[in-house]
């Protein structure tokens, strides 16, 4: 959990704005601070791409770019350590990173390995751009070791986009995965051929039914996580339904929680969303299971379930719309037996179920054989369930 510069200032560089500087990240660790956001488990303040120079040191060290970062990265890490929270960098694994043409570490794995981890850096990603000279594996493989070999505990976000099936071998090399293409701030955006990387599309609807149709219970697991990208909670471009169920979805799945919104200017809608501590419980849950697609309708309902660690389960009510533009509200029910609660001797029309709407924080009581909502389009109900 955390926050991430790509998308804050630049719509995930739509507007074309390098989202970084020292000033922005120093900001960003006081703001998750004093909104308590810290205390919630959001410990992560990454750097995206664009705080290197375009050139390496005359050492041939990775260097952050003097005019954003005039004190060096080792200050502002040091910054960010004070804060009690930890600092992620980016680099790629190609020969250049993704933008501005920016050294990749392609030849430079176990150089960058250290000179990152020696400004205490505790995160890094390594981007795809520029991808050469080896397999996937091999290449994520090779940078892997070398933070290994480091000794410092680093958490590696491994971004190849989904390809070559990272979600088969992705939790062997790194704590995390992309799983697909970039995520845009919208809800329906672009296809299957439009971004670099696999999925169905960028938008939160399409992640979602790329998600479904990868079964994140089969992959997810504890330090293997499967990266649908950053939330873009509550731009212009996606509003409050839209942004909730976003985090809805990251948090069934187990998923990162990496805002990568302003924080600074944090709304009261923004933080509704970002601080339900019963939504962040089944994001967190021991279980480190993703939740699954059990059910989807014509109408565009779907509903989706999750193991949690003490036997109960989290269900979402989800209205899709299938994807399209009107706010139609349909019915979405989920039945005890969907969701593998069959009592073996009288039939699931006979499990009582006790039911809480996470995001109302509201329990809404006990149902037999099941349970049904109406569902504005896009909109979610969120629920944890107990057998009674
Ligand atoms: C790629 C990645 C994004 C972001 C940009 C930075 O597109 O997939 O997440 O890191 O590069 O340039």
């Amino acid at each position: 959990m955390g926050w991430n510069s790509w998308c804050t200032d630049s719509l995930c560089n739509l507007l074309g704005k390098d989202p970084c500087s020292e000033t922005l990240v120093k900001e960003t660790a006081d703001s998750i601070v004093s909104n308590g956001l810290d205390k919630l488990g959001y410990n992560y303040v990454a750097l995206d791409d664009c705080w290197s120079d375009t050139k390496r040191d005359e050492n041939g060290h990775l260097q952050p770019e003097a005019k954003k970062f005039p004190n060096g990265m080792k200050a502002v890490a040091d910054y960010v350590h004070s804060k009690g929270l930890y600092f992620g960098l980016y680099t790629s694994v190609g020969d250049e990173t993704c933008k501005g043409k920016r050294p990749g570490s392609l030849g430079h794995f176990v150089d960058d390995a250290n000179t990152l981890t020696s400004w205490g850096v505790d995160m890094i990603k390594m981007d795809h751009c520029g991808r050469k000279n080896g397999t996937d594996p091999e290449l994520y493989g090779a940078m892997s070791k070398a933070l290994n070999a480091t000794g410092r505990p680093v958490l590696f976000s491994l971004c190849n986009w989904g390809e070559d099936n990272v979600w088969e071998w992705g939790s062997s090399l790194a704590q995390m995965y992309r799983i697909q293409m970039d995520h845009l701030p919208f809800w329906k955006y672009g296809t299957n051929s439009s971004s670099a990387g696999v999925g169905y599309g960028q938008g939160t609807y399409d992640i979602i039914e790329w998600m479904a149709t990868l079964q994140p219970s089969k992959w997810t697991k504890e330090f293997g996580w499967m990266d649908p990208d950053f939330l873009m909670t509550e731009y212009l471009t996606m509003d409050f339904i839209s942004s909730r169920t976003e985090y809805t979805f990251w948090s069934l799945w187990s998923s990162p929680l990496l805002i990568s919104t302003d924080l600074r200017k944090i709304s009261k809608k923004k933080m509704e969303i970002i601080s339900n501590e019963e939504v962040i419980a089944i994001n967190q849950d021991s279980s480190n299971t993703g939740g699954d697609r059990v059910h989807k309708g014509g109408d565009g309902g779907q509903v989706w379930a999750r193991d949690l660690q003490n036997g109960e389960k989290c269900v979402v009510l989800y209205n899709s719309g299938n994807g399209g533009k009107g706010k139609k509200a349909v019915t979405v029910a989920v039945t005890w037996d969907m969701i593998g609660w069959t009592a073996t001797s009288t039939g699931a029309e006979n499990v009582v179920v006790e039911v809480r709407d996470l995001w109302n924080k509201k329990t809404l009581g006990q149902f037999t054989g099941g349970y049904n909502a109406t569902i504005d389009a896009r909109d979610v109900q969120m629920l944890r369930v107990k057998k009674v």
